[in-house]
């Protein structure tokens, strides 16, 4: 626990040591040949059409199809009257064809005379607006009307689904949180936030200690007087912001664990899984997770490529995307059982500020990029163009004709490959990045410079190494790190001595360690330490920060580091180093001389301690010194456009850009698919482990 001597001790911290969660690590043993999917709406589309669509599946190699995600209006089109014929008729074409059904719970979508009998299912905004019926996600995960009505619909699809073949698993709900619904700020909210808070903490006493609600004077007198951050004034107190974020992502793992169950009672031999989001803010995968089989999510990179960067997006983004923003992802959700991308982009999309046609094969880059970062299926989303409702703008593997659009060309290309590779291991990555969305909510309360966001500074380090084409596990801070070579924490900004702990065992018995600013200032509850940042680490770490800065990019913001001169942006740190030596100096600004980079020896491994947001060039010099000492073997640096990535003795080297490149891969390289010459956003397979490659 932390030094008790002004009061700052806290209770709960002890969240780092629950059990490995389902998301960690790689597994070697999740063997499988990948395949290729599709989601289906067979409901959009007259029946007689349905046999075409199944056959041209089949024909495409297509062998995962998912369904019903948002059907609950076509299934029970009023209260118990329900109408399974059309869904069953589906199922059935695609298991005579031989191809796995996926179904989903139909609760994104509540039907309009559910919310016309039950209108408090809705959720509602900080400022009392109600999110009205006429789109989806309208529901509240703490409703208990909702809960009872979600359980009834998903127990009476498994009931219903729970001898037939074809159906081999099950999707709970469609994205959790898109369009920003995982914090509702109803009365169940409220409600449920009371309660929430009573298991939290010992006594109302614990809970105004823990947040530190002396401050304008914020104290509670009872759980009973809790409210939801609710519009107000001014800013929110941040722990109690803190804590509503954590209590909406409990409400939906909750809420995703009451699904889980009903599900896995009706035939205990499907597996569960939920479509996650990328780069997706509100809710923490690895909490959810821990009752799915696997974690599967949605990848959308030319739409991704346009976050906060829509007029200055470059042709190659916007054609194929940024790979590491997505591949970032696939580490994310990637657990011992690998991951699927449930939805794959297939075309034009309909929702990001620009809607470019994606470069001339970019649909099976990503397949190809996918798999190399470990899934087993790569399903696109969708079969064909809508012709009602909200998405008419989105493509799918066939026109609204019903003619094959530019997807389905990639789509079935894929799936040859894919089948020509045959049976894959998982990936094993040699080292973990650290992730933790306590801490994403916490800098998103209080960023102190407006370009300070938690995916942009883990994604500085995270291009570093995969730059390198290496391999990473994202992972909790509170996982277990032994069998890793080197870990990067870009930052561990709440902390407390158990994570202390487990960081000096795993250092001290001799894995090295690079972490990122901004870490141990704060306690779990989100107030400052007692002492100066990083608190606890002070010791891992070898001395303290004496200062911090934010700075704007029209000022100069330079370092060195072991003599050569680099970069940095948005944020520093003055280091104070006790134990450890002082490897990075300020060469700018009011920080100039100082310490900015430290490194210190501890036990059998090292500490290096980064006091900014490094610049990619440095980055690459922080991340190649820990992977020289971690043994871990890599590649040229790879162009931006460029990626490689290595598994089960396959390595893919994959083009994000419009050029053609030539790769240097050794003599003896055996080329899978396609050879060392790999046109714009195409790819390579080699089969053999390659890590010293380079690119022209
Ligand atoms: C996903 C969603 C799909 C569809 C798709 C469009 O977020 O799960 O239902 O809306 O986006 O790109
Ligand atoms: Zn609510």
């Amino acid at each position: 626990m932390t030094d008790d001597t002004d009061g700052d001790s806290e209770e709960h911290s002890d969240e780092a040591a629950r059990p490995t969660p389902a998301l960690t690590a790689s597994d070697a043993s999740a063997t499988a040949t990948p395949r290729i999917g599709v989601c289906y709406f067979p409901e959009h589309w007259p029946r007689e059409r349905w046999e075409t669509d199944v056959e041209q599946m089949a024909e495409a190699g297509i062998e995962v199809v998912r369904m019903a995600e948002f059907s609950w209006g076509r299934l029970e089109p009023e209260r118990g009257a329900f109408d399974f014929e059309w869904l069953d008729t589906a199922v059935s074409l695609l298991g005579d064809a031989g191809i796995d059904v996926v179904l989903c719970t139909p609760t994104a979508t509540p039907p309009k005379w559910l919310i016309d009998e039950y209108p408090e299912i809705l959720q509602e905004e900080p400022d009392g607006t109600t999110r009205e019926f006429g789109s989806r996600r309208h529901y509240c995960f703490n409703s208990p009307v909702y809960r009872e009505e979600s359980k009834r619909v998903a127990r009476r699809m498994a009931e219903h689904y729970a001898d037939v073949d074809a159906v081999v698993g099950w999707q709970t709900d469609n994205e959790y949180g898109c369009h920003h619904t995982v914090r509702c700020y109803c009365d169940d909210c409220a409600a449920a936030f009371r309660e929430w808070c009573r298991d939290r903490y010992e006594s109302v006493d614990d809970l105004n200690e823990t947040w530190g609600t002396t401050f304008w004077s914020q104290q509670y007198g009872s759980f009973a007087a809790l409210q939801p951050p609710r519009h107000t004034a001014a800013e929110h107190h941040p722990s109690r912001l803190l804590d509503y974020a954590r209590f909406a992502n409990a409400s939906v793992v909750d809420y995703n664990e009451m699904q889980a169950d009903v599900l896995r009672e009706a035939n205990d031999e499907w597996f569960v899984t939920h479509n996650f989001m990328g780069h997706f803010d509100t809710l923490d995968a690895f909490s959810v997770s821990e009752s799915l089989d696997f974690a599967t999510w949605d990848s959308y990179p030319t739409g991704f490529a346009q976050d906060r960067n829509t007029e200055s997006v470059t042709e190659d983004r916007l054609r194929a995307g940024d790979p590491d923003q997505v591949s970032l992802n696939h580490d994310l959700y990637r657990g011992p059982a690998g991951f699927w991308v449930m939805e794959q982009q297939p075309g034009d999309v309909n929702w990001p500020p620009r809607c470019p046609q994606p470069g001339e094969g970019a649909m099976r880059l990503w397949a190809h990029q996918a798999v190399a970062h470990g899934a087993n299926v790569v399903s696109y989303f969708r079969w064909r163009r809508c012709r009602q409702g909200q998405e008419q703008y989105h493509a799918g593997l066939r026109k609204h004709d019903g003619s094959p659009d530019r997807g389905y060309e990639d789509a079935t290309r894929a799936a040859t490959e894919f089948e020509s590779l045959g049976d894959l291991d998982g990936v094993d990555a040699p080292v973990a990045l650290t992730f933790s969305y306590d801490d994403l909510w916490a800098l998103a309360e209080q960023p102190h410079a407006p370009d300070f966001d938690y995916w942009g500074l883990v994604g500085a380090f995270y291009r570093a190494l995969r730059a390198r084409g290496v391999q990473v596990d994202v992972v909790e801070a509170a996982t277990d790190l032994d069998g890793y070579e080197a870990v990067v924490a870009p930052t561990l900004h709440l902390a407390d001595e158990s994570l202390a702990a487990r960081l000096e065992s795993y250092v001290d018995d001799g894995g090295h360690l690079l972490l990122g600013p901004r870490s141990g200032y704060k306690l779990p509850g989100n107030r400052l330490q007692s002492d100066l940042a990083p608190g606890p680490l002070a010791s891992l770490v070898g001395g303290h920060v004496d200062q911090h800065e934010s700075l704007p990019e029209s000022v100069d913001t330079t370092l060195t580091y072991r003599g050569d001169a680099y970069d940095y942006r948005t944020w520093a740190e003055w280091l104070r180093p006790e134990t450890a030596d002082a490897v990075g100096e300020y060469t700018s600004g009011t920080a100039g001389g100082r310490p900015a980079v430290l490194d210190h020896v501890v036990g059998d491994g090292s500490v290096t301690y980064c006091g900014v947001w490094p610049e990619s060039d440095l980055a690459d010099a922080l991340v190649t010194d820990l992977l020289d000492r971690g043994g871990v073997a890599y590649s040229d640096r790879l162009p931006e456009t460029v990626r490689a990535a290595e598994r089960d003795g396959h390595t893919w080297v994959l083009n994000f850009g419009g050029d053609p490149i030539e790769v240097d891969a050794p003599d003896d390289a055996e080329w899978q698919v396609g050879d060392a010459s790999i046109p714009g956003y195409g790819v390579g397979v080699v089969g053999a482990a390659v890590t010293e490659l380079s690119v022209q």
